[in-house]
This record gives structure tokens, C-alpha cells and sequence, in this order.
């Protein structure tokens, strides 16, 4: 039977402990707090612990989405996990999410489209429920960028941080609420403005690949500021319009984290004021396909939504891609007093017979112990891998 609408009746986050903060960045790449919060509007960021992984993040904010949705995680029917930092390329960090929250049933998988993620697995969940063919979908935008970040290079490392944000969306025999309008864009003329050149079945990883620095997250800065800029509003406006809504109706934006002067300028053109954006990056930075969960989940609970405001979701990256869903919110903002109940742990199993690695990267590890000595900058041009000017640990 086909529901009279889709909802989302729980939201979840988790953000790992450790802060790197400006300051800490500051002994490692020729950058300054000055710089980074002028330019980038973040102060900190958070940094996955040893034994956490894409996963175990994934696994607490979904549990936290689930209680507070007043669901058993059996109740689930399909899990989908955005992220482009997976545990593994197989299998799918969604299966493991999966056992890790203690579901027995439900189908599982991956998204993947960068940032825009959470948002593209939002509208992929509601389709689904939209069928009849799954009551309760859980999705989950999270990310270990921390361990593919080259920490010699200061255009990258000071942007981006480690987190998870969920959603559980539910099939409902009432009328109206969740979902009115939606927009997904893939613009492939930006596909190596944010890449990662190896690891992939178009260059294997190597010794010689590792030895550039070729498993670390690369990027074009200024393009993509200015792609983003340009996307942003108009992917939202998309959005809203196919909602029957005009900009000015919206309540809240939660935009994706990226950069406060791109959300800024989001702002300007929609004509809006800056009080209608959540703004949480200043704590968090960059966290992709996590960013616009985590958003939301501390727009709810710290008071920001209420029942019946409409919402919009909005993000760009790697791809390049960008999502926007305009939605009416229905769900009690005091249910997210649930997720008090779940701890801050989660145990994803490993694999049998293999001697696991550290997997904190040499460079990331110095930075923590804040003892590494200053390295100076690598100005590698995104769009072709070229042979690296300093040893890079592997
Ligand atoms: N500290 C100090 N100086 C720096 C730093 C730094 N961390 N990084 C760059 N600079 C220098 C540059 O070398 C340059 O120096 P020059 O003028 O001597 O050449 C100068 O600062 C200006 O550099 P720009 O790149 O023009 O600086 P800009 O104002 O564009 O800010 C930034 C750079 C913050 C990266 C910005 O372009 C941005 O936010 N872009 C969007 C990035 C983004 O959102 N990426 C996420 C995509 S989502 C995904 O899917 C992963």
C-alpha cells in the first residue's frame, strides 16, 4: 500500500572528541587562525579516535536517529550510508553499519556522491517509501576525512573534519509533511576539482602511487568556491519552486558546511537574511557527506525547527554534484531527548584472520602529538597527479 506521505521522524549525530583546533594546524602548514577563520569561517574540527572508523560514527548517529524516531533498529527496513571515506571499498560501510546497530533485516548500501550525499540518499530513501515498498529507512551521511587528508598540504587539511549526521524517514497514513520538492545536479566538467587520483581501478595503488601522495584528497579551490557559489542557489530555488514555495516562506536552511562565505553568499542570492542559515562549521569544518545530518540534527535540538516549518536542504561537492530537498517538518523536536539514551560507542566487527593496521596516517599522528616539525606547502595542481616534492609517509 502506497503511504499519503514520507516524514522524518528521527535524526541523530555523533561527533568524535578529539578538537584540532587552528592553533594546532598552525604548527604543522604555513597557515594562521587569522587566515582560516577569515577565509573559511572554522575554528576547530573533530578527529575520528583509533578505534573509530566510517562506521562506528555511522552506527551512533543512526542508533541516536532510531531512538529518537521511538523505533527498534529491526524496524528498519533499508540503510543507506553516504560517505567517500568508507571503511572499505567492499564491502559496503552500510553492511557493517547495519550489524553494528543490531538490525537483522534490513537491505543495506552505500552513496556515493561526495558531499551532496546525505541529501541524494534522503531522496533515494523516499523514493523508496514512497513505492510502499519500505515502511522505515534509515540514512546516514558520515565521514573519517582526517585519515585521506595530506597534512603537508595547507589548501586541504584546514578544512575538513571527521563526523556523522542520520535521519530516519517513516511512511505515514497522514496527509502532507516531509518531502515537497527536490533537485539533484551532476556536473561532470568539475569531475577533478575534488579528487582522490588512486586507489581505484584507474590507478591501483602502488608504492610509486602512495609515494606521491596520490590516496589523499586533492583539490581546486578557488574553481570549486565559485562552482559552489553558483549551485547552491540555484539547486535550492529548484527545489522550493517545485515545492510550490518562494524563498522567503522558508524557515531554515540548513546549507552544507563547507565554507561560511559560500553559505553567505547562498544567502545573497536568495535575497534572505543570515539568520536563516544554520551555521555550525565554525565547531566541525568540513565534514562531506556528514555535514548537512549533523546540521540538522543540532538545528532540531538546540530549538532552531519546529512542527510545520519548512526546511531546506542544500549541498554541493565532488563530482561534482549537488542536492536540495525542500521539506515540511512534522516530527516533535523534544523526541530528540531520546538520543540521550545511547551511548557514544559502537562495535563494528573485524575481519577474521588479518592483523589489523593503525589506522592513523603518519603525518595525521604528528599532527595529534602536536609534535611534528613545520613542513612547508604542497602546491599540488588538482588534475594531475605529479611526483611528490617530500617524503610522504605511508
Ligand atoms: N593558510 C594561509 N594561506 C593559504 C591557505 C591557508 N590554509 N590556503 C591557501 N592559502 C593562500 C594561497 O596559497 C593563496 O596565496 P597566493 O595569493 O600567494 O597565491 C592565497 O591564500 C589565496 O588563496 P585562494 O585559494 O584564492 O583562497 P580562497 O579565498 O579561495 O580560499 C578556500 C581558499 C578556503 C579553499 C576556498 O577557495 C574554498 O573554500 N573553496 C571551496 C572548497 C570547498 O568547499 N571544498 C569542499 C567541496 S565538498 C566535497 O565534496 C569534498
Amino acid at each position: 500500500m502506497t503511504p499519503k506521505s514520507v516524514r522524518v521522524t528521527g535524526w541523530g549525530m555523533y561527533a568524535p572528541e578529539r578538537r584540532l583546533t587552528n592553533a594546532d594546524l598552525e604548527r604543522v602548514v604555513d597557515t594562521s587562525d587569522e587566515w582560516i577563520v577569515s577565509r573559511t569561517g572554522i575554528r576547530e574540527r573533530r578527529i575520528a579516535a583509533r578505534h573509530e572508523t566510517t562506521a562506528t560514527l555511522a552506527a551512533i548517529a543512526g542508533k541516536r536517529a532510531i531512538a529518537v524516531a521511538g523505533l527498534e533498529p529491526d524496524d528498519i527496513d533499508v540503510i543507506l550510508v553516504a560517505t567517500l571515506t568508507p571503511d572499505y571499498w567492499m564491502p559496503s560501510t552500510g553492511a557493517l553499519v547495519k550489524e553494528a546497530i543490531g538490525n537483522t533485516r534490513a537491505a543495506a548500501m552505500d552513496v556515493s556522491a561526495a558531499c551532496s550525499g546525505l541529501v541524494y540518499g534522503y531522496s533515494i530513501a523516499d523514493a523508496y517509501l514512497r513505492t510502499g515498498m519500505f515502511k522505515n529507512a534509515l540514512v546516514v551521511g558520515s565521514e573519517v576525512l582526517s585519515r585521506y587528508l595530506d597534512f603537508s598540504d595547507r589548501g586541504t587539511c584546514i578544512l575538513f573534519g571527521d563526523g556523522a549526521g542520520a535521519v530516519v524517514l517513516s511512511a505515514s497514513d497522514e496527509e502532507g509533511g516531509g518531502m515537497q520538492g527536490v533537485e539533484l545536479t551532476t556536473d561532470p566538467d568539475g569531475a577533478y576539482m575534488i579528487w582522490l587520483p588512486s586507489g581505484g581501478s584507474r590507478s591501483p595503488a602502488t608504492g610509486q602511487t602512495l609515494a606521491r601522495g596520490e590516496h589523499y584528497i586533492r583539490m581546486e579551490g578557488r574553481e570549486t568556491y565559485r562552482y559552489a557559489t553558483k549551485t547552491m542557489a540555484t539547486t535550492a530555488l529548484k527545489a522550493i519552486e517545485r515545492a510550490g514555495w518562494k524563498p522567503e516562506d522558508i524557515d531554515l536552511f540548513i546549507p552544507h558546511q563547507a565554507n561560511v562565505r559560500i553559505i553567505e553568499s547562498v544567502a545573497k542570492g536568495l535575497g534572505l537574511p543570515m539568520d536563516k542559515m544554520f551555521v555550525n562549521l565554525d565547531r566541525y569544518g568540513n565534514t562531506s557527506a556528514a555535514s548537512v545530518g549533523l546540521a540538522l540534527a543540532e538545528a532540531v535540538d538546540s530549538g532552531r525547527i519546529q512542527i510545520g516549518d519548512k526546511i531546506v536542504l542544500v549541498a554541493f561537492g565532488a563530482g561534482l554534484t549537488s542536492g536540495a530537498i525542500a521539506l515540511e517538518w512534522t516530527a516533535d523536536p523534544l523526541c530528540g531527548r531520546r538520543a540521550d539514551s545511547v551511548e557514544p560507542v559502537a562495535s563494528v566487527r573485524e575481519p577474521v584472520d588479518w592483523a589489523s593496521v593503525d589506522p592513523i596516517p603518519e603525518r595525521l599522528r604528528q599532527v595529534l602529538e602536536r609534535e611534528g616539525p613545520p613542513v612547508t606547502v604542497d602546491d599540488v595542481a588538482p588534475g594531475e597527479p605529479e611526483p611528490a616534492r617530500h617524503e610522504m609517509p605511508v
